[in-house]
């Protein structure tokens, strides 16, 4: 397969920039909430028909240059046996945090592959369905899903997980051992079940100084990056709130770099080095600006990106739940239009 998004991974030339967006499967699309009417989030990732139906929603709406498995990165949580529910309207909410070190040896060994044989399961029937659209697996980071672990939930201060870190740093280190483990595996087994890309999701390290991420987030984070990328296939590292972050980010592994929209694309670019790819980095508000507004920022990105090769577009973070579906369809186009386009011709 040769399309324009893995092509861009490798850092190859490419026809015009390739686009998709982080949940470009999700509640602002008819589609999607049509299917949630009649079952719960997990009730469809339970189910690999239903999981890959959804899937493919965005991708026959829109256009889009890749298809993201529709699942969600706490479906680890679940076999090893943490209590994770995602309560209406509340997010996800977990009844047996990880608190202690007992928390941690009672965690239930995990085998990816039967425990979560049903997402290997909707990965298949995708390749299957999917023609010349490549198919990207992930994971949350060790970090990411240890602080809801943690937590019991989302957080704003990460509390409980900072806190279990400067005063307990043994039990901290010992639940991201196993975590990578898991992950690590998780991924693997994504990528024999035919998932073309990985991206790995640390939506929340930015909450974390260069320092603490050096010490208690990058080495675990380099595992699960690192055994991904000795299966051959392009990997996605990915952060929001991760300017100062960057450096240690890029040290930790992935072939992509996701940028948020706090940074511009082509300083972010500057610092991570130009023989590494980027992805991103659109406000998701932008697609709830008019028209005008919205194409010059998708503009913006363009003209940052400079035609230079390995740029993918996507948001700085995912798709908001109201986001009007004829913005997304029209940053489909407008990047597919003015994508990939040198700065003395833009
Ligand atoms: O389209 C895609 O990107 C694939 C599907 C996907 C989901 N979750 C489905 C989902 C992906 C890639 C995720 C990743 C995920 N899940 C992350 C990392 C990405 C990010 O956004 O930072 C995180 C932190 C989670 C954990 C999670 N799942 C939360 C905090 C919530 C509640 C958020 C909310 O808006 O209510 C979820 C639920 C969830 N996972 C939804 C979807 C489409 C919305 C819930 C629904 O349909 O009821």
């Amino acid at each position: 397969m040769n399309s324009r998004f893995l092509q861009a991974c490798r850092r190859k030339p490419v026809d015009t920039t390739p686009v998709w967006f982080m949940r470009q499967a999700g509640r602002y699309m008819p589609e999607y909430r049509a299917i949630r009417q009649k079952y719960s989030l997990l009730e469809i990732c339970y189910q690999p028909e239903l999981a890959a139906e959804v899937t493919l929603q965005p991708v026959h709406a829109f256009g889009v240059d890749a298809a993201i498995l529709f699942a969600d990165i706490l479906l680890p949580a679940i076999p090893l046996g943490v209590g994770l529910e995602f309560a209406k309207g509340e997010g996800p909410v977990l009844r047996n945090p990880v608190r202690t070190m007992e928390d941690v040896q009672a965690l239930r060994p995990v085998e990816a592959e039967t425990d979560l044989g049903y997402v290997m399961e909707a990965i298949r029937i995708l390749r299957g369905e999917l023609k010349d659209i490549p198919l990207i697996g992930f994971c949350g980071a060790p970090f990411t899903v240890a602080s809801y672990i943690i937590e019991a939930g989302s957080s704003r201060e990460f509390l409980n997980t900072k806190r279990m870190m400067y005063s307990a740093p043994d039990v901290f280190h010992a639940l991201m051992v196993r975590l990578s483990d898991v992950l690590a595996d998780y991924l693997m087994a994504q990528i024999r079940a035919g998932a073309q890309v990985v991206q790995v999701f640390d939506s929340w390290v930015g909450a974390l100084s260069p320092s603490d991420y050096e010490t208690f987030v990058l080495p675990y984070s380099q595992k699960v990056l690192t055994s991904a990328k000795n299966a051959g296939v392009p990997v996605i590292h990915f952060g929001t709130n991760t300017t100062t972050l960057l450096p240690l980010m890029r040290r930790a592994g992935g072939d992509v770099i996701g940028l948020d929209w706090r940074i511009p694309l082509d300083v972010g670019w500057t610092v991570l080095g130009d023989d590494i790819a980027v992805q991103g980095n659109l406000d998701p508000v932008a697609l709830f600006a008019p028209l005008p507004e919205l194409k010059a920022r998708v503009q913006d990105v363009l003209f940052r990106a400079n035609g230079r090769p390995g740029h993918i577009f996507n948001l700085g973070h995912g798709l908001l739940q109201h986001t009007p579906v004829d913005n997304v369809k029209a940053v489909v186009d407008m990047v597919h239009e003015y994508g990939c386009v040198r700065a003395a011709a833009a």
